[in-house]
């Protein structure tokens, strides 16, 4: 990593390099480019690794693999959001081993995944993440724990949420 970004980088070497959560940045970010991705990954597995609920889940799914981890996520989101189509890979077939999980535990990787965002990016830049997070998050749970499966109340108030953050189209 480039000492230009030293601010992607705490001093907790144990965890992902990212913002230490009490060092957000006063200006957020409007113009998503690959450092910008690369912040938001690494931040918000950092938080990931030490959340309490997700935090075992995650640590040991991936213990001693991390960075191959990291660098996947990064090119996923590149793909999603800059259309780098760097990303191969199959995102139902890596979740198939979460079938003991959750919704809250989706509910928690939600909150954490947005609240992370809030803070990052300016809204628009925040939406494009935050739209294909939370219906990725939905197809996941509809797979992994039935059809009739309906999400939690704090989940479908994400989805109304964004509906409404939606940014009206120029020509609208
Ligand atoms: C409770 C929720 C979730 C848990 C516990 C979870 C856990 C994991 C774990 C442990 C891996 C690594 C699998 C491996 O390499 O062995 C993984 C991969 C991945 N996750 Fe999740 N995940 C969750 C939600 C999501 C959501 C909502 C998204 C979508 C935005 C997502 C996107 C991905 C992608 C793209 C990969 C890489 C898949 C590949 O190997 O190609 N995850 N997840």
């Amino acid at each position: 990593m480039s000492a230009e970004s030293t601010r992607a980088t705490t001093a907790r070497s144990a965890n992902p390099p990212g913002i230490d959560p009490l060092e957000w940045p006063t200006a957020r970010i409007a113009d998503v480019d690959e450092d910008a991705v690369r912040l938001l990954v690494h931040t918000f597995y950092g938080r990931i690794r030490d959340d309490d609920l997700l935090g075992p889940v995650f640590r040991q799914a991936l213990e001693g693999r991390w960075d191959m981890h990291l660098e996947k996520m990064v090119a996923f989101w590149s793909s999603i959001v800059l259309g780098a189509k760097r990303y191969r890979g199959n995102v139902t077939q890596a979740h198939q081993p979460f079938g003991h999980l959750s919704g809250e535990h989706f509910s928690r990787w939600l909150a954490l995944f947005f609240d992370t965002l809030d803070k990052l990016f300016e809204p628009q830049a925040a939406f494009a993440f935050a739209e294909p997070a939370i219906r990725i998050a939905e197809s996941l749970q509809l797979n992994l724990f039935g059809w009739e499966y309906t999400l939690p109340p704090s989940q479908r108030a994400l989805l109304d949420s964004i509906k409404q953050r939606r940014p009206a189209r120029q020509h609208d």
